[in-house]
């Protein structure tokens, strides 16, 4: 009897450690994780068979329509939150009825996309709450964010000779817009500096009245395109915002 009831208390502990070990983690979440059940992506695969395979084929290699899996897809997605890719489709697919299926048919159709490019099910089903918190990644896990795509970051500007920098850059991450949406600048402000460093090329297709010399030493929040070459990493810039008239930590 008292075997038992050790038993059932290292049971117990054992899955509250478990619980919290998952909650630490869930940021870290990404699709290698298992994130969608089978049975969901079976679901899914009914569903994109009626509503977007007539573009995209049976098999997702597009034709008219961009293929649905591959690398070029992926590059176009990954280093992200499934929240963007999801919120795509919902907004814009399928292309003559956007926005016309249910939510969950909506994560039903991903998980079968994640299914056709080889990321494995698990236990769980994918749910639409989840979706921020898990990350697209490639199938060897998080790499660097592909050139050419837009980013988002905070840093410091600075002039060296005749070029634009901005210091002691935050770490970037993906957007889908070339401006700054709903409360981007915002949580700019708040996101502590980092220790990248960006050139700024295009300036001058800068929104009016930006004038880079006053802004010279302030904090500022930076949108555009990832440029990267033997000289390092650059931003060719859609948006230069201040966030802060001081770049002191
Ligand atoms: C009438 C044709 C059509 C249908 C039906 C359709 N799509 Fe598309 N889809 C397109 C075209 C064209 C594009 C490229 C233009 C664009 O991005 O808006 C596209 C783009 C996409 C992309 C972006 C691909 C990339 O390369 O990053 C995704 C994801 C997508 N569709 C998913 C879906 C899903 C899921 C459905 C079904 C719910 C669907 N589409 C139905 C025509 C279609």
């Amino acid at each position: 009897m008292l075997r038992l009831r050790w038993i059932v208390r290292i049971v117990i502990i054992a899955a509250l450690t478990k619980v919290a070990v998952a909650q630490g983690n869930e940021k870290h979440k990404t699709v290698l994780d298992g994130v969608f059940t089978a049975v969901q992506a079976e679901r899914g695969k009914a569903a994109y068979a009626a509503h977007c395979s007539s573009c995209h084929i049976e098999d997702l290699s597009g034709l008219a329509a961009p293929a649905l899996k591959g690398e070029q897809f992926l590059d176009n997605w990954r280093e992200d939150s499934l929240k963007s890719l999801f919120t795509f489709i919902q907004t814009r697919m399928p292309q003559r009825a956007p926005g016309s299926l249910k939510p969950e048919m909506y994560v039903d159709i991903l998980s079968y996309i994640l299914s056709a490019n080889t990321y494995s099910s698990g236990s769980t089903e994918l749910s639409a709450d989840a979706l921020g918190s898990i990350d697209l990644v490639g199938k060897d896990g998080p790499a660097p964010i592909p050139k050419f795509t837009l980013i988002t970051f905070t840093g410091c500007l600075a002039r060296a000779g005749d070029e634009w920098k901005l210091e002691n850059a935050s770490a970037p991450v993906r957007t889908r817009q070339e401006k700054p949406a709903d409360g981007e600048v915002k949580a700019s402000a708040e996101k502590p500096l980092g220790t990248g460093t960006f050139r700024l090329v295009y300036l001058d297709s800068l929104s009016p009245g930006f004038l880079p010399e006053n802004h010279v030493g302030h904090k500022l929040h930076a949108q555009g395109y990832l440029l990267s070459n033997e000289k390092g990493e650059g931003l060719s810039v859609t948006w230069l915002e201040s966030v802060a008239s001081t770049c002191a930590k």
